[in-house]
C-alpha cells in the first residue's frame, strides 16, 4: 500500500494542487489535519480534501474554526484567520470539518502505524524538539506514528542505540525534490510529512510523503508551487499580511 501524507495544508489550495500533481502514484491519503486556517481557500481545500478519501485526522484550527475550542489560546493573527475562516465556510463544509475525528486513528489494513495531528497523548502537542519527542516515541503502542502540527518535515527515531531527530536533506530551494528515507526493523519512529500550506522548516515548497508499507520507505517531497496566486488571495481577502509574506520564506 502506497500512502500519500498531507498535513497542515491550511487552506493553501495552490500548494495542495502542486502536492498532488507532484505525488507519484499512490492508493489512499492520510490528512493530518488543519485542513483550514491561515490560507483564503477554504472551501476549495474541504472539497478537495473530502475527494481524497476518509482517512483524517483533525487539527487545532479545524477545532478553532468550528468553535470546538475557543479562540483565546491562538494569536490574534491565527485567530483573525480563524474567524474569517469560519465566516466564509458553508454549513456544509464546516460540518464536516466539525466531525473529523481526534487522533490518534490507526493506519487502515496496516496495524503498526498510527496517525496524530499533535501527539498520540495529545492531539494538540507540538513535537518540535527530541526532548519533546522521547515520551511519544516510547508510549506509543504502535512503532511507527505520522504526526503533523509543528510544520516542520522529518521527524525522530528511537532504537537500541538511543534516539534522535532527523530532517531530510535536499539541494535546491527552489526544485521539484524528494529525498528517501528507509525504516528499519525494531525502531520506533515519529514522522512528520511537513506542511502542504505553510511550511516553517525555512523551506517554501510545499511539503508533503509517501509512505510504501511493503517497502518500508517514507520518501519525503517539496515541490515549488504558484506562491504568488495564493499570496494574491491573502491580501484580496484582507486577511493579515504576514500570513501572505511568510510563505515566501517558510516561517
Ligand atoms: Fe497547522
Amino acid at each position: 500500500m502506497r500512502v500519500l501524507l498531507l498535513s497542515d495544508i491550511h487552506a493553501n489550495l495552490e500548494a495542495l494542487e502542486a502536492c498532488l500533481a507532484a505525488a507519484p502514484s499512490f492508493d489512499v491519503v492520510a490528512n493530518l489535519g488543519d485542513i483550514v486556517g491561515y490560507g483564503a481557500s477554504p472551501n476549495e481545500v474541504v472539497v478537495r480534501s473530502r475527494e481524497l478519501g476518509k482517512i483524517l485526522v483533525r487539527g487545532n484550527h479545524d477545532k478553532a474554526v468550528t468553535g470546538l475550542i475557543p479562540l483565546q489560546d491562538f494569536n490574534l493573527m491565527a485567530a483573525t484567520a480563524a474567524l474569517w475562516t469560519r465566516d466564509q465556510l458553508t454549513d456544509e463544509n464546516l460540518d464536516w470539518i466539525r466531525g473529523l475525528p481526534r487522533g490518534p486513528l490507526p493506519l487502515p489494513d496496516h496495524g503498526q502505524a498510527q496517525l496524530v495531528h499533535g501527539s498520540a497523548n495529545d492531539e494538540d502537542e507540538y513535537v518540535v524538539f527530541l526532548g519533546d519527542a522521547i515520551a511519544p516515541l516510547m508510549t506509543s503502542t504502535v512503532p511507527l506514528t505520522f504526526f503533523g502540527h509543528t510544520h516542520q518535515q522529518g521527524g525522530f527515531f528511537a532504537g537500541e542505540s538511543g534516539a534522535d531527530a532527523f530532517r531530510p536533506e535536499y539541494r535546491t530551494v527552489g526544485q521539484a525534490e524528494s529525498v528517501t528515507f528507509q525504516l528499519e526493523k525494531d525502531m520506533r519512529y515519529l514522522i512528520n510529512p511537513g506542511s502542504v500550506g505553510q511550511p516553517r522548516d525555512g523551506d517554501w515548497r510545499a511539503a508533503f510523503a509517501l509512505f510504501d508499507t511493503e517497502a518500508q520507505v517514507v520518501q519525503f517531497y517539496r515541490t515549488p508551487y504558484d506562491l504568488k496566486s495564493a499570496q494574491d488571495r491573502i491580501f484580496a481577502a484582507g486577511l493579515p499580511s504576514r500570513l501572505a509574506t511568510r510563505l515566501a520564506t517558510g516561517r
